[in-house]
């Protein structure tokens, strides 16, 4: 969704941004925009589109600034259009914002403020910042930032330019992050790390209701009182690597190619000297009665995963959609702890419900793949995944390095309470045989089951038991890039109604990984065939069965660990048949990769 860029410095401040912006376009927008001082005044250009369609007005335009914001756009209030694009400027053009987030009381503020006569441009919440900080009374710009934290309700991040205080930069954060980048060509802001990698050398995430000022020499840091801070930065630790595309045609591919790599290396976050399970309080966990997981999209369906294996472990747990949590009865059980899932840890959705977990006084662990996100900061306990950028809206090695955490965290918790040792638990090796498995999949028959995808009319994936969890994730996939419709059912389900939408135009992909359940599953195939569709199965078991049309065979590993491995050619499923259907699986349309407002 929306992004914020800000520079600083020595270069070229309209390349700075424009560069910041088209790396922030994975995030999902729909127009851009880029204000800098220009000979004393605030020279604003902003377009509905792409980057490069912004990039091409500003041709000849902002030569020789120094100073500027920029912002790409995912509309919510008001259309896609040049007038509702950010940068917004005041009424008389002394201050222009850009702002993410929502400003819920936006109504009544812009109501008061047209009862003074300000005159609006554009339908944004947004626009409202400007106009008050222009309206404001206050002695200085300083306290004018600071005044905004006692007007504004709902979340922000916002980066400031006042005319006639050249070269300087004015942050406040609230919900919603902004990141301070310090290079020796300047400084920069972003609302995303990615876009501070390849340009700084170290970081400092703004803290909640913090304030910045950036001037031409240094950056200063205030408390919501206005009391100075010290910023302590962080050495950057990411590489320009870990955000370029390589030599793949899709940031997707490039994102499967990476899941046994998402796979190891979070197991060896869980495995390492700074575990992150040591900082679990222990009696939270010995008294643990009731596990709550907590996400939205693929993040929940991980933790449904994780649902079916907490039982195999004998914790009790409850998989929530956090749009469900959030409204909900409230009604909080004994010894509750509360684990959010969440790959970009900036999902409105999540973080609202990982407050709501707070308020009620129950412990909250996140899992998160981004150390710079406002969930982490909102957290009791993080347990971080280290799958490294994901840009593809999509997600897939986030998925893996979702459900490694949860593993890790269910056997932690199981340990715990039956005082066993964990160093002897032998998770670590299981899964390092997933990785090997997965590092030498070849993907067989995929193509060819994404070339039958691509037309028919419906596909439904179906499982019993945690496969039933990984076909919920294997259609959100298809559905998601290829727009094809596609449903996930328990199997055992398909007869109390679904079957009457099979015929011979469906295709129907069963995931049958878990030896109990198999031959209840094979039943189900049975009854889809007689009904003429045609039906994949994805399963590590031999079989040879006339009803199977196509199978997807899969390296075996240990049972519980199945969904890490019966995933991996769905992923691929799904970026096939993208790309057969010629879309972009990178960019699937009306889809952004974090979803930050409700
Ligand atoms: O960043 P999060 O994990 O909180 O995102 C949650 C969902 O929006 C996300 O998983 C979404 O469903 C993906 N696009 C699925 O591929």
């Amino acid at each position: 969704m929306c992004g914020i860029i800000g520079y600083v410095g020595n270069l070229s401040a309209k390349e700075e941004i424009l560069n910041g912006l088209k790396i922030l376009e994975y995030r999902g927008y729909d127009s851009a925009g880029i204000c800098c001082f220009y000979k004393g005044e605030l020279k604003l250009i902003k377009k509905k589109g792409s980057v490069d369609t912004l990039s091409q007005v500003c041709q000849g335009q902002l030569k020789d600034v120094h100073c500027g914001i920029g912002h790409t756009r995912w509309a919510t209030h008001g259309d896609p259009s040049d007038k509702n694009a950010h940068p917004f400027l005041s009424e008389n053009n002394s201050v222009a914002i850009v702002h993410n987030g929502i400003i819920e009381n936006f109504e009544s503020l812009k109501g008061n403020l047209q009862k003074q006569g300000v005159r609006f441009r554009s339908e944004t919440d947004s626009e409202v910042i400007a106009q008050l900080l222009q309206k404001s009374k206050c002695e200085s710009e300083l306290k004018k930032v600071q005044e905004l934290s006692n007007v504004l309700v709902g979340s922000y991040a916002i980066a400031i330019l006042f005319k006639g205080l050249e070269n300087q930069i004015f942050a406040i954060r609230k919900n919603s992050p902004l990141i301070v980048g310090k290079s020796p060509n300047g400084y920069y802001l972003s609302s995303d790390v990615n876009a501070l990698i390849d340009k700084t050398t170290e970081y400092h995430i703004m803290d909640e209701d913090e304030i910045i000022w950036i001037d031409n020499n240094d950056c200063y840091a205030f408390d919501k009182n206005l009391q100075a801070k010290e910023i302590v930065y962080k050495k950057m630790d990411l590489d320009k690597q870990d955000i370029s595309i390589g030599n793949f045609e899709h940031y997707m591919l490039k994102e499967i190619m990476q899941v046994p790599t998402a796979i190891k290396l979070t197991i060896n976050e869980c495995d390492s000297m700074v575990n992150p399970f040591t900082k679990l309080p222990k009696d939270m966990i010995k008294n643990l009665k009731h596990l709550t997981i907590v996400g939205c999209g693929t993040a929940f369906n991980a933790g449904m995963t994780a649902e079916h294996y907490a039982r195999e472990r004998e914790i009790i747990a409850e998989c929530v959609y956090a749009s469900e949590y959030r409204y909900r009865k409230f009604l909080k059980q004994d010894n509750e702890v509360c684990v959010f899932i969440s790959q970009s840890g900036e999902t409105a959705d999540t973080i609202e419900a990982l407050k709501i977990a707070k308020e009620h006084q129950i412990p909250t662990i996140v899992i998160t793949n981004v150390a710079t996100s406002t969930i982490n900061k909102l957290a009791d306990y993080i347990i971080p995944t280290k799958a490294g950028p994901e840009i593809a809206v999509a997600s897939t090695k986030a998925y893996n390095a979702q459900i490694t955490a949860l593993y890790n965290l269910m056997d932690y918790i199981y340990c715990i309470k039956n005082k066993i040792n964990c160093r002897t638990c032998i998770l670590k090796d299981k899964l390092y045989d997933v990785v090997d498995k997965l590092e030498n999949y070849k993907f067989d028959n995929i193509e060819e089951l994404a070339q039958d995808i691509v037309n028919t009319e419906r596909v439904f994936f179906i499982g019993r038991g945690v496969d039933y969890a990984t076909s919920q994730e294997a259609s959100l996939k298809l559905k998601e890039i290829s727009n094809i419709h596609s449903e996930s059912l328990y199997a055992g389900e398909l007869k109390h109604g679904t079957l009457a939408l099979i015929d011979e135009n469906t295709i129907v992909i069963v995931i049958a990984t878990q030896k109990n359940l198999f031959d209840k599953t094979m039943n189900s195939i049975y009854e889809i065939k007689a009904r003429g569709a045609k039906v994949a199965l994805v399963t590590q078991f031999n079989i040879d069965c006339e009803a199977v049309d196509m199978l997807i065979k899969i390296p075996t590993t240990d049972q519980m660990l199945m969904p890490e491995i019966s995933i991996y050619p769905m992923q691929m499923l799904a970026y096939k048949t993208a790309v057969l259907k010629g879309l972009n699986p990178d960019k699937p349309r009306n889809l952004a990769k974090s979803v930050t407002v409700e």
